[in-house]
């Protein structure tokens, strides 16, 4: 949903002049400030984190849910029509829906074997050997939560397994080393170095990003080797979402839908993501 876009609430009124979060001009700390106008990160106050969390929380929930629908025979579509009819039930809005352009036509996006990720629910049954991504991001309020997942379908070969196991690993050590000081180029440090130990690519044609009152907002969170010297502040809210291959890491985008990005060489690719928060302490992971 864009800042003019009609709001989700029905008021017929642009969603800035409606239940836009605001982001405070008042109460804003210098830092919050000075990150808004240096970056264009928008430091999150107590009250958007309160909506940011229900967001993740349920994203979180529909994730779950949809993956433990997938298994042989099961179409990406039904999938998709199942979460989506999560979303409703819930008072959300799934925010792939309408998206971008061209609008990505689905709720969910579904990114198969050899798609890196944007894959597009379709009428193909899942089938034994199959590894899935399963993408969500709810509206909840206004408020955005992402998060995605892999699912197994049945026995997967070797290089199937392994690009799984480490995007998670990879995922995991990310959120490990967060708190308030860390430079945003550290956190791909941390996973191409481990991807590369094992003999896998990272993806660098997509990102992480902040999220939470738009889907996505600065900064980029690159999960390759790169020298962006952000401190993490608490009250950020960003995605980590690294791409794995077991093959080469670059894609190119299916012409034909002009969203779907595949490995260039064909080889699996996999991809686990958070909604993570900065605290004082250190993190808070949304998407659970
Ligand atoms: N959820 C994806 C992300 O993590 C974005 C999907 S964009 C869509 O950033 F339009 F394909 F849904
Ligand atoms: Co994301
Ligand atoms: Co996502």
């Amino acid at each position: 949903m864009k800042r003019n876009d009609p709001c989700w609430c029905g008021s017929g009124l642009k969603w800035k002049k409606c239940h836009y979060p605001k982001i405070g001009t008042q109460q804003q700390t210098p830092l919050a400030e000075n990150y808004l106008k240096k970056y264009g990160i928008i430091i999150k106050s107590a009250s958007h984190m309160e909506g940011i969390r229900r967001a993740c929380k349920l994203a979180a929930m529909i994730l779950r849910k949809t993956c433990e629908m997938a298994q042989a025979g099961v179409t990406t579509n039904a999938l998709n029509d199942y979460a989506h009819r999560l979303h409703v039930e819930a008072g959300a809005i799934p925010a792939p829906l309408g998206y971008g352009e061209p609008p990505f036509p689905k709720s969910i996006c579904t990114s198969l074997n050899d798609v890196i990720c944007h894959g597009i629910p379709d009428d193909i049954p899942l089938k034994d050997g199959d590894i899935l991504n399963i993408d969500v991001t709810s509206i909840l309020d206004g408020y955005y939560g992402d998060c995605s997942y892999m699912v197994a379908i049945g026995k997967v070969d070797p290089d199937k397994k392994l690009v799984m196991e480490v995007s998670q690993e990879c995922l995991t050590r990310a959120i490990g080393i967060l708190k308030p000081g860390l430079m945003i180029y550290e956190i791909g440090n941390a996973i191409e170095s481990y991807a590369v130990s094992r003999g896998c690519s990272v993806v660098n044609q997509f990102v992480g990003h902040g999220t939470g009152i738009e889907f996505h907002e600065p900064p980029q969170v690159p999960h390759h080797y790169n020298h962006l010297k952000i401190p993490l502040v608490p009250g950020m809210t960003f995605t980590i979402e690294p791409m794995i291959n077991a093959g080469v890491r670059s894609g190119y985008i299916d012409p034909k839908n002009q969203w779907t990005a595949h490995t260039n060489d064909g080889k699996p690719s996999a991809q686990y993501e958070h909604t993570v928060l900065i605290t004082e302490e250190g993190y808070e992971v949304l998407t659970i």
